[in-house]
């Protein structure tokens, strides 16, 4: 037996089985009946990554067969390997794309199946910043549930996203293991098909952030192979199904690990750095790493639970809790203040008050920390940026929930984790060790002080922190495009955008929402020649736009020429690009003569006609494209938002959630710049349209100012 003859033999399984179950729902249902996934602009996206061609219907299906056998050669070299692999993948897209038919829910906790595009975009942000340092995909059955969830908790504590396809779910499941997409392990399915969800991830993040087009096979490929650090761990025993399964991850680029010594021995693999043998599975992270070339940033925290990304969206149920600090209730705040190097003691942790084994068990404190930092080139302007991630640090802590911020944060503390030994010291040493290690190059030394004393709560709350956050909104509102002298780029993005550039200014915060004015300028503080490099802004072109002769030459150069010019207040004229990660989409809607916005968690239509997924696969990849713009939510209530083509005037649609979270700021807005009181209302939602005739009569009944403006186009 040698390689090829597995890979060939699982392939002709696999599109065998393919071919009956197509024809089977031929049978079933005729040929016209419609088959895509759910919350994708793609319908089945590696079939249209690879080929070019959205698959509508099962007659589509039927002659994509064909398309699919053409890929499956037998001849005897490496890439009739590699395309045997693809194919295997396509068919098993096929496979479970019928499992969708009738908008049917084939899938049931834990599993998940498959992905919305929303999904992937929401990875873009903790994906180019290293938060996630890549994506594993577990496949099979570990030889003990122990050594299983040990391997699935190895690669958590690094952030690492972990996917779960067959028997490891039910291992998972057998000792209690939390899984999730809060936690970053992410159970596909228990059929060996559900794999090809991550790689349908995988492709979609080409063909959303990389503008790779789809029926570019090579491009993709390419685009997976460099950009996208994912790896398979697959346990023995391998079948011929799951090994042209591998062989479609290494053509993807995803080395496979494996420790089935006896096939890999029998089939004489011999595919450097991508099919490797491990017989022992404690040492699969270890050798998936170093394969995939993934580094892994540490931070020693000296705390008694784990700390990593993946906790960040852990959810504490009240029955769960130790302790909660809750600002809505009783006086709490973070805060960060800068202070003289004299008054600073590098690594003090000072605690004052009782410590969680003095508090009752589930009840509600007042907690306030202040972090007290000290450097030569610390700015006041940066106090904000570091508070503001004090919400992720210690969402980090396993066990720990933090929401909120400034005077309104909540956290709750497990039972778990107080009982593991953590106290309020260590909530100390987590933001110690965090604004050390991120803000090294302005902070020399930190202390923090943490107060769980009621009256002393109170009383520094109204004293203390009260006044610095009105001072901060003050300098805030002042903070205009016209007030500053220069702008900032942020290319972050790059990583799965190549081309990709924001222009960041006080008004227009980057269109992941992650990244505003401030931020940008703590970044090229922190690192100058790093992602966020200042642009000026003296030679202005167009006003009216908000064109400049110094923003194209710094987008035409850190684009490597690939745009030429960009506007920062236009979505028609010469739009700013999207990577993909947008917080919200907005787009042109005619007949009301104004535009829609959809936020990433809305699944429903939009009076455009189009979903959030098909609305933001018309832009991205760093490409412009004019009526359509990625943008982040707070920019909703910018005086900036489309004010080439009459501003916020022109918003006639949101989802009701999104409405509800700009409400105060776009209201406040409007009643600014055009006297309207109690905008928002006038302002359709989905509970009043999702189609344009019907948008229009509301808007006509309201009276909406879009109406009555010039044509957009
Ligand atoms: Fe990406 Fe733009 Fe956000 Fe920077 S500001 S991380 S480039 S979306
Ligand atoms: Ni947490
Ligand atoms: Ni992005």
């Amino acid at each position: 037996v040698t390689l090829f003859d597995v890979v060939f033999s699982g392939n002709d399984t696999v599109y065998g089985l393919t071919e009956n179950a197509v024809d089977a729902a031929i049978a079933q249902h005729g040929a016209d009946k419609a088959v895509a996934f759910p919350d994708t602009a793609y319908s089945l996206p590696c079939y249209f990554g690879v080929t070019g061609t959205k698959i509508s219907n099962l007659g589509d299906m039927k002659a994509a067969l064909g398309t699919i056998k053409s890929l499956m050669t037998r001849e005897k070299r490496l890439n009739d390997v590699f395309m045997s692999g693809i194919a295997t993948a396509l068919c098993a897209e096929f496979i479970e794309a019928l499992k969708y038919i009738d908008g049917a829910a084939p899938y049931e906790a834990p599993c998940y199946g498959h992905l919305g595009d929303a999904i992937i975009r929401e990875l873009g942000v903790p994906l180019v910043t290293g938060d996630i340092p890549g994506v594993a995909v577990i496949l099979g059955s570990a030889p003990t549930a122990q050594e299983g969830v040990d391997l699935v908790k190895s690669y958590q504590a690094q952030g690492i996203l972990v996917t779960l396809v067959g028997g490891i779910i039910d291992q998972c499941e057998e000792l209690g293991y939390k899984t999730g997409a809060n936690v970053r392990v992410i159970p596909l399915g228990k059929d060996v098909t559900s794999v090809v969800h991550v790689v349908s991830v995988a492709v979609r993040a080409a063909l959303i952030f990389g503008n790779i087009q789809g029926g570019d096979a090579s491009g993709l490929m390419e685009y997976t192979m460099k950009r996208v650090p994912a790896f398979v761990n697959a346990f023995a025993p391998l079948d011929p199904v799951i090994v042209a399964c591998g062989a479609g991850a290494i053509a993807l680029g995803f080395p496979v690990v494996t420790n089935d010594v006896a096939t890999a021995e029998a089939v004489n693999i011999k595919v450097p750095k991508s099919l490797i043998v491990q017989p022992d599975v404690s040492k699969f992270n270890a050798t998936s790493l170093e394969a995939r070339d993934i580094k892994i940033k540490i931070t020693h925290i000296d705390i008694p639970v784990a700390f990593a990304s993946a906790f960040e969206g852990e959810i504490i149920r009240r029955g769960d809790m130790q302790v909660e600090f809750d600002g809505s209730r009783v006086d709490c705040f973070e805060l960060v203040q800068t202070k003289d190097a004299s008054e600073v003691e590098d690594h003090k942790i000072e605690v004052i008050g009782p410590d969680i084994d003095e508090m009752p068990e589930g009840s509600k404190q007042s907690i306030a920390y202040v972090v007290e930092v000290a450097g030569k080139t610390m700015q006041a302007d940066f106090e904000s940026v570091f508070e503001r991630k004090f919400h992720s640090y210690l969402n980090c802590v396993e066990g720990m929930m933090h929401t909120g911020q400034r005077d309104m944060i909540r956290i709750r503390i497990s039972k778990d984790t107080y009982n593991a030994g953590f106290r309020l010291k260590h909530i100390g040493e987590v933001l110690y060790a965090k604004v050390k290690s991120e803000f090294a190059a302005v902070v020399d030394k930190c202390q923090v002080k943490i107060c769980t004393d009621a009256a002393e709560c109170t009383k520094l709350r109204h004293e203390l922190a009260t006044p610095v956050y009105d001072k901060r909104d003050e300098r805030l509102t002042t903070l205009t495009d016209e007030g500053v002298d220069v702008y900032y780029s942020c290319i972050m993005c790059q990583a799965f955008s190549p081309s990709h550039v924001c222009v960041v200014t006080p008004e227009r915060l980057g269109l992941c929402g992650a990244v505003s004015w401030l931020d940008a300028k703590a970044t090229n503080e922190l690192d100058p020649q790093g992602p966020c490099q200042v642009i000026t802004k003296e030679r202005p072109i167009d006003e009216r736009i908000g064109e400049y002769e110094d923003v194209n030459e710094a987008v035409r150069k850190f684009s490597q020429g690939a745009l030429e010019d960009v506007s920062l207040y236009s979505i028609i004229e010469k739009p700013m690009t999207s990577c993909g990660c947008f917080e919200c989409i907005c787009g042109i809607e005619p007949l009301s003569n104004g535009v829609c916005i959809a936020n990433r968690e809305y699944a429903g239509m939009t009076p455009i006609g189009m979903t959030f997924s098909e609305l933001a696969s018309m832009t991205g990849g760093g490409v412009q494209t004019p009526g359509f713009m990625g943008h982040g939510k707070h920019f909703i209530a910018s005086k900036k938002f489309m004010k080439a083509e009459g501003g916020i005037e022109r918003i006639v649609w949101m989802p009701k959630e999104l409405k509800e979270q700009v409400k105060d700021r776009l209201n406040a807005t409007a009643k600014e710049l055009y006297g309207i009181d109690n905008f928002t209302d006038m302002i359709g939602d989905e509970t009043v349209a999702e189609d344009p005739e019907t948008l229009l009569a509301f808007l006509e009944e309201k009276g909406h100012p879009a109406l009555t403006m010039e044509p957009m186009m």
